[in-house]
């Protein structure tokens, strides 16, 4: 139950990063160096006046704001706002190159509810390499709502930024992007940290920043604890509970009763050992004898991750937890209009490390994957077919949970989200409506965001169109499809009628022989027939959850 690598080092207080506010937010990420272990400083980005990550931006819902990111790490980047509801120019996308030496300017309103956000690179493949050296940091947007309820809020007393990364070094101390053998954690930068807290009750902001680890956080011995809020905004009710799951990207609020505890000690936990197989940080297949270590020795573990002091109640503390938190409808579905479905997958079912797959492409500038026209409310199906977890992430706009295999999502699921873990052989759903920001040439990004599958291409991208809503589902009862000439004796044409959504188009003949096999976002496929048997064929058509099948003749 003892911490894996900390336990005979010197504990550090918890680095509580500076904060910057009001409507004009300057940053610069620079090259800088810490030592984490006894001997080489480790090479690091920070930002302003850190070693390491960047300042907390306190963001007002609906302030205006102007932002400028200059770029002095010596590499080209670019800066996401996670989570925040921008439009695509401003979302800092891997379109949004910031040259070395050169700075980019975003401005926009903040229209997010009040939640914990981040920022970081978003840079084609070097987007684990730039955020997990300290190119990043913590956001937290405030609303009048938030405010109107009596929570702590005091930032860096009762109301902690808790940032978790872990890595692996190599033999100089260095950061390994792609490394999975990670045996350093940190928490705002901090190894083996403490904090002071005081014996009320407190709010830890939560956001799990790893390249790849997934933590079950809980506390020591068990203690109970509230879920306030998920990645965007707060929960309906706080959820009670004693732990709480988190892949890279999500974010969780929650609130800590330590009424009377003064003077104890407890620790911020992962209780890894939970964890299902396929899921990072959970247990790993056993390897053979003498085979190198893939896998981190935290894996399948329980461990420390922050040790907490409880110190004397400040002034004026919060005592109480509120019953009720905010009021948020889930979009339903009868107010939906497209349906897409994504499945993961690999070059085969024993691939670990990647290249991960969506519907069997890997990422690419040049291809638009979904046009979206603005305002249309969408279900999205995932489904894994890998052997691991993989944390989804949809940029632009929030989503909620509909279901995972079919069953409602536990209660801190049910509120706004932008990431969500997929488990091996899990099929999750959301719902989300695309509102605000059309752009026709500015794409938005959904990846894995564990850093490297989507380094790798685990990523694809959409267009927010102008115009109305597609408000028919074209894809029923075979009237979908169309075929000219049918019979066919040179060509055929098959017309899908999906407007730009991804259909997979099988066509076999009587005996299930695969004469053509694609995925394409094309409404029109030409196919040349010159060459096949006479006789009939099957056309099947998948897309979303639809599925159409249409008689081919070839003569
Ligand atoms: Cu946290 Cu596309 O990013
Ligand atoms: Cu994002
Ligand atoms: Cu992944």
């Amino acid at each position: 139950m003892l911490g894996y690598a900390h336990n005979c080092i010197a504990q550090h207080q918890l680095y509580i990063p500076d904060t910057l506010s009001g409507n004009t937010f300057n940053l610069t990420a620079h090259k800088d160096s810490v030592q984490l272990k006894p001997g080489k400083f480790t090479q690091t980005y920070g930002i302003n006046n850190n070693a390491y990550l960047g300042p907390t931006l306190l963001l007002k819902k609906g302030d205006s704001i102007n932002l400028t990111v200059n770029n002095q790490i010596g590499d080209t980047t670019t800066m996401h706002w996670h989570g925040l509801h921008v439009a695509p120019k401003n979302d800092g996308g891997p379109f949004s190159m910031i040259m070395p030496g050169m700075s980019w300017s975003p401005s926009f309103v903040v229209r997010n509810n009040a939640a914990s956000y981040w920022y970081h690179p978003h840079m084609m493949g070097k987007t684990a390499a730039q955020a997990i050296k300290g190119d990043a940091g913590f956001i937290i947007v405030r609303d009048n709502i938030e405010s109107a309820l009596t929570l702590p809020r005091t930032y860096g007393i009762d109301d902690i930024p808790v940032i978790v990364q872990s890595f692996e070094l190599d033999t100089n101390n260095q950061f390994m992007p792609k490394g999975m053998v990670d045996s350093i954690i940190l928490v705002n930068g901090t190894d083996s940290p403490y904090v002071n807290m005081p014996a009320q009750v407190v709010r830890m902001r939560l956001l799990n920043a790893s390249g790849e680890r997934t933590f079950n956080f809980g506390f020591t011995a068990n203690r109970p604890f509230r879920i306030i809020a998920s990645d965007n905004g707060l929960l309906q009710a706080p959820v009670y509970t004693t732990r709480i799951r988190m892949a890279p990207g999500e974010r969780y609020e929650i609130l800590l009763d330590l009424t009377g505890l003064n003077g104890q000690m407890l620790y911020l936990m992962s209780y890894a050992s939970e964890l299902p197989m396929g899921v990072q940080g959970g247990p790993t297949m056993p390897m053979p004898a003498g085979s190198p270590p893939m896998n981190s020795p935290l894996n399948g573990i329980d461990f420390n991750i922050l040790q907490i002091n409880v110190t004397t109640p400040t002034s004026s503390p919060v005592t109480t937890i509120p019953t009720s938190l905010a009021v948020d409808t889930p979009l339903t579905e009868s107010l939906l209009h497209t349906s897409r479905s994504i499945n993961m997958t690999a070059d085969s079912m024993m691939v670990m490390d990647g290249p991960f797959y969506f519907n069997h492409n890997l990422f690419d500038m040049m291809r638009i994957d979904y046009r979206i026209p603005v305002n249309n409310v969408e279900v999205w199906t995932l489904l894994d077919s890998t052997m691991v977890a993989h944390p989804f992430h949809l940029h632009d706009v929030h989503f909620y949970i509909l279901d995972r295999n079919g069953n409602p999502p536990p209660a801190y699921e049910r509120g706004r989200k932008d990431v969500l873990l997929i488990e091996p052989n899990e099929t999750v759903r959301f719902i989300a409506q695309f509102t605000d920001f059309a752009d026709t040439t500015t794409p938005y990004m959904y990846h894995c965001h564990i850093l490297m599958h989507e380094d790798d291409g685990m990523m694809g991208q959409f267009i927010v169109t102008p115009g109305n809503p597609i408000s028919v589902p074209t894809f029923d009862g075979g009237k979908g499809i169309d075929l000219f000439p049918n019979p066919a004796r040179q060509t055929v044409t098959i017309k899908t009628n999906v407007n730009g959504d991804e259909a997979h188009i099988t066509v076999t003949d009587l005996t299930g022989r695969v004469f053509f096999d694609t995925i394409t976002v094309q409404d029109l496929i030409s196919l040349n027939v010159a060459d096949w048997p006479r006789g009939m064929y099957l056309i099947n058509v998948t897309s979303g959850t639809s599925v159409t099948v249409r008689k081919l003749v070839v003569q």
